[in-house]
This record gives structure tokens, sequence and C-alpha cells, in this order.
């Protein structure tokens, strides 16, 4: 049986992209327990329009709940984005996304108020990074550019091939350009390019991923909450995908901390 404080943490994303959250909570949380969900079935989330996105969330979001988590992070800026504000009204625990937290470490990282974000195109075409930053400090200037191949290309394992080092200069040759000392990694899925895209910019521009300020938020959320888990023992961690588990497994085995032999499949529609 659950109580408040052991209840697990929901996350979730379109697909593998949201595990470079969960490894950031393993590593700063590592008494919580996890439930993540990949909807691998659908993805891109990126190319949608925002009633899919909303739509697509609200149906995670009464999965999980069925687990009876006591808190849900969204794992996706493209979701965080779009839906955050409005599922966040509708849910009775807290939600959280990795917008807010990857805007305010960008704006306090930067030294010449110039910052690139990469994001889907709806994450960019929302602005929300922007709005978000400018209300940090209104003389930020924005750089944002959609990078909608890096997606499609790391579900199918194609982050270290060359064809993504073309794509990656294809779709950054501006943005290197722009002055721009900081650059946010506006999707989950993109961490796992962070070597080379970092490679690319070159080191004088600061990298920033959303993940380990957001595993910060949640933390102090629990903390203010008083709904750490107190009890002692490893940390229980449960998978579901939308869509072929093995090849989730085989993801969330390269980029977790811990080995995870068990993944079950959700027909997340029915939800
Ligand atoms: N990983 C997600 C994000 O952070 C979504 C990518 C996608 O499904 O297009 O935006």
């Amino acid at each position: 049986m659950c109580n408040k404080s052991n209840a697990p943490i929901g996350v979730f994303d379109s697909g593998v992209g949201g595990l470079t959250v969960v490894r950031e909570i393993m590593r700063h949380l590592p008494n919580e327990n996890l439930i993540y969900f990949g909807d691998t079935a659908r993805v891109p989330y990126g190319s949608k329009s925002k009633d899919t996105i909303i739509r697509f969330s609200r149906q995670i979001i009464r999965f999980l709940r069925t687990k009876h988590v006591k808190a849900i992070v969204i794992a996706c800026n493209t979701a965080s984005a779009l839906a955050l504000d409005i599922v966040r009204q509708e849910t009775d625990v807290p939600v959280i996304g990795v917008v807010v937290p990857g805007a305010r470490a960008a704006v306090r990282e930067t030294r010449n108020k110039k910052i690139g974000v990469l994001g889907t195109e709806a994450t960019i075409k929302s602005d929300m990074y922007t709005k978000l930053m400018q209300q940090e400090d209104s003389e930020v200037s924005v750089k944002g550019k959609a990078c909608p191949l890096f997606v499609p290309l790391i579900e199918e394992g194609f982050a270290k091939h060359k064809i993504t080092k073309e794509v990656i200069d294809i779709y950054l040759h501006d943005v290197k350009q722009s002055g721009i000392d900081t650059l946010i990694l506006g999707c989950t899925h993109y961490p796992l390019l962070r070597s080379s895209i970092g490679e690319y910019m070159g080191e004088a521009i600061h990298i920033v991923n959303p993940a380990y300020e957001t595993a910060m938020d949640l933390k102090k959320i629990l903390k203010e909450g008083k709904m750490e888990n107190q009890e002692e023992g490893e940390a229980h961690y449960e998978f579901y995908s939308s869509d072929a588990p093995v090849k989730f497994k085989n993801f969330a085995n390269a980029i977790l901390p811990c080995n995870i032999n068990w993944i079950e499949h959700i027909n997340i529609e029915e939800y």
C-alpha cells in the first residue's frame, strides 16, 4: 500500500527522451519510487497540434493516476509548453514541467543575454521559452531553432551516426553564428546528442539541460509538501510504453544508471 510519501512519482514523455530527466531524478532523489510512461507509439509530439498534445497528456495523466502517483513530472518540453497550464488545473497532485526550470537556468547562466533554444516545432512555435526568459530578464534576446529530425534520429538509434552530425550542421549553422553564449536543449531527447552538439558549438557556449533543474524543483516541492519518501531500502521503478517494449528497454538500459528488465506495454488510448 502506498501512503502519501512512499507513493511513486509519475514521469512521462512522448518516447525515450524523458529518461534523461528520470536519470537526474534517480541521481538526486535516490529514495523516490518512479513510474515512467513513454508514448513511443505516438512519438513525435513536436509536429502535432496543441489539442492533440493536450489530449495525449490527459490520457497519460489518467493512466499515471491509476498508479496513485503523488506528483507528476512532464518530462517533455512540447507537452510542458502546450499542455502543462491546462492539465495542472485538472490534477489534484503537483504537476511540474521542464520549460520553467530550463528557462530559469539559462537566464542565470548567460553573460551576454543572448540565449539559443533548440526544440521541436511545437515548442519553438509556442514561444514559451522566450516569454518565460523575458519575464525573468527583459533584456534577454532569444534565437529559437526547431530541429524536427533530431527526435526520429534518436528514437531510431542514430544518435552517434554521421548523418546526425550532418543534420546538426544544417540546423545549428545559423545558431552558431548568432552570438549566443548559452544554448538550451529544449527537448528532453536532445541531451542524448549533447556531446555532438557541444563539439559543434564549441567550448565557449554554455549548454543548459533543463533535466537537472527540474529534478531540483521536484525535490523542493516534495520537501515543502512533506511528501519525501522516508522509507529505507531501494527505490522501486516501473516502466511502461505504448509500443515495442524491447526497443524501449534497450534505450532505458543505455541511458539510466541502473538495469531495467521489466517494461510493460500499455494501450494508452484506453485511458
Ligand atoms: N522529448 C519531447 C520534448 O521534450 C518530445 C519530442 C517529440 O515527441 O517530438 O519536446
